[in-house]
């Protein structure tokens, strides 16, 4: 059975991509920025997923207002990189997984989440910006790491869907993952964001204080962060922070238990506040442990249920106190 094992989530900006493609990342301003994905580069390395389906959005290159998806998934064996304006980017072409992604397109569309098959589609900064950011700097003649299938959700044209809906749609996929009869291992990205607008009266808006409540609340109450809606995005995080919801569908693909395990901020890249958190998922504990501890469970007079919500709180305050998250921040 294949596995969602982790979900990265990881902002993109053109301009991080300039800075590799021109070998400038050694450059203060954007040292500042690269160091923070040193350790994720590692974990990545580490972690060696099978695939990795990377939920993003298409900024007008693949596609346009001639055709606007809600949601489109690539199905096809491999992603070009899309030319958006000087050329392609010198990055290898994505090879996709075609058959996870068909299966995934069956599953989730019986599951009524009506998506958009694509069999041929080139690829924008918006996926290969957080590729390079965690799979490391690539030239043209390499391989990426590992397959990809790519989630393109519209956030650039009213209407962008719900974070609700991309939180259940996220839960569709980890049905979908679950459901696949080959031993795979995967990894789900989020990505666009945090708090950015490019243009208008408010462009250079970042708000880091929503953003860190973003990202306290993707592990602690994704639920909370669904309910948000799509003006509070704009007024808050300015006109393409709506982005953020994109990260609400790696969200719901990685189930109740996660356990952050790396965290990054730093304002600016461009115009954007640069996100990036790393979360594991964890097995639910077993049912046969609950149950004997049910039965241990005193008569429930008042005073041992208190005691025994005291007693349920000491350990669970040890465990967070002990539960060191890596966090850089700078
Ligand atoms: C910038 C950020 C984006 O998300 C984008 O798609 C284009 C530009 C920026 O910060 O410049
Ligand atoms: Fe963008």
């Amino acid at each position: 059975m294949a596995k969602i094992i982790a979900g990265v989530g990881s902002s993109h900006v053109p301009a991080i991509g300039a800075a590799i493609d021109n070998n400038r990342t050694e450059e203060p301003y954007w040292k500042r920025v690269f160091s923070g994905f040193e350790k994720s580069k590692e974990w990545f390395t580490k972690t060696k997923p099978d695939v990795a389906i990377i939920v993003y959005n298409d900024h007008a290159s693949a596609f346009s207002t001639d055709l606007i998806p809600t949601f489109a998934l690539g199905a096809a064996t491999e992603f070009p990189p899309a030319d958006e304006g000087w050329g392609p980017r010198p990055v290898p072409v994505v090879q996709g997984h075609p058959q996870l992604a068909s299966h995934i397109a069956q599953s989730v569309i019986l599951d009524e989440f009506d998506l958009t098959v694509c069999n041929k589609m080139e690829v924008d900064h918006g996926m290969t910006v957080p590729m390079n950011l965690v799979m490391g700097k690539k030239n043209p003649d390499e391989h990426w790491p590992c397959p990809v299938i790519p989630l393109a959700v519209n956030v650039v044209m009213f209407p962008p869907p719900t974070g609700h809906r991309c939180l259940m749609l996220g839960k569709a996929i980890r049905r979908a993952v679950e459901s696949y009869p080959e031993d795979l291992r995967v990894v789900i990205f989020g990505t666009g964001g945090l708090s950015h607008q490019i243009s208008g009266p408010r462009a250079g808006l970042i708000n880091s204080k929503w953003d860190k409540n973003f990202l306290d609340n993707l592990t602690k109450d994704p639920v909370k962060l669904s309910k948000i809606p799509h003006i509070d995005y704009m007024r808050e995080a300015g006109a393409e922070g709506i982005e953020m919801v994109m990260w609400l569908i790696m969200r719901g693909a990685l189930g109740d238990n996660v356990e952050e395990v790396y965290r990054f901020y730093t304002v600016p890249a461009s115009n954007t506040a640069v996100g990036h958190i790393i979360m594991e998922t964890r097995d639910k504990p077993k049912p046969s442990a609950r149950k004997s501890s049910a039965r241990k469970k005193p008569a429930a007079s008042k005073r041992a249920v208190v005691a025994k919500s005291k007693a349920k709180a000491k350990p669970r305050r040890a465990a967070a106190a002990a539960k060191k998250v890596d966090r850089v921040r700078s």
